[in-house]
């Protein structure tokens, strides 16, 4: 499973990026108003930091006005990935660009059934999300792995990205689950490299050198 960002923050990115373990970013509305800044700013900024893919979503909701954004947002960096929302009209749009050669991450995903439909139109990521699942009371992880499974029943190459991931705990199952990729908060990031543990091993190994080396 590789690791992506899940955050339109700079400062985050280029940290994450430093640790030598990112593969790729992913943006959503939200997260990119949550900056105030301006969103082509924004998506310019991140590929200059990361060599991967990185997913910039469109706002129109019918597939005209999704092409005409896709359109531009691939002109910002070859790096770009539209991402579009799974409805019948972000389909029509996916369809549309693939056959361009564009690539499409189709987000809001929170069925298998939603996953196969988004790889036949030709969707190059498909994005379900584990984290909202999980509130209202289904386990994401599940539906993770029930798209794993019908990919590699009829050998779909469409890369799912396990997304809305909330803990490591999450990190943990949806690899296990087979998802290609997850893309991960930065603080969730940090808390997956730490185990108790480890900081009390080190605190021990410490100990132990000042004990001997007093002596
Ligand atoms: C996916 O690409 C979305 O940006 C994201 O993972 C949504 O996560 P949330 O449910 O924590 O907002």
């Amino acid at each position: 499973m590789k690791y992506f960002i899940d955050t339109a923050n700079v400062n985050e990115i280029r940290k994450a990026n430093e640790l030598g373990i990112l593969s790729g970013v992913t943006t959503n509305p939200s997260l990119i108003a949550k900056e105030g800044r301006i969103f082509a700013d924004v998506i310019k900024e991140i590929t200059d930091i990361v060599d991967g893919p990185i997913s910039a979503e469109v706002l129109s909701l019918e597939s005209d006005g999704m092409i005409a954004e896709a359109l531009e947002l691939v002109k910002i960096h070859k790096n770009i990935v539209v991402k579009v929302p799974m409805t019948a009209e972000g389909l029509k749009a996916v369809s549309y660009l693939s056959k361009k050669g564009i690539r499409t991450n189709v987000t809001l995903i929170f069925t298998a059934t939603q996953a196969l439909a988004a790889a036949r139109a030709g969707a190059s990521y498909v994005s379900p999300f584990v984290g909202r699942l999980d509130d209202i009371g289904l386990d994401g992880v599940e539906v993770i792995e029930e798209i794993v499974h019908i990919f590699n029943l009829y050998g779909i190459d469409t890369e799912i990205i396990a997304a809305s991931i909330r803990n490591k705990n999450h990190v943990q199952r949806v690899a296990l689950a087979g998802a290609h990729i997850a893309t991960i908060p930065y603080k969730v990031i940090l808390e997956s490299l730490t185990h108790p543990l480890t900081n009390a091993g080190i605190e021990r190994f410490l100990k132990d050198w000042e004990d001997a080396n007093q002596k």
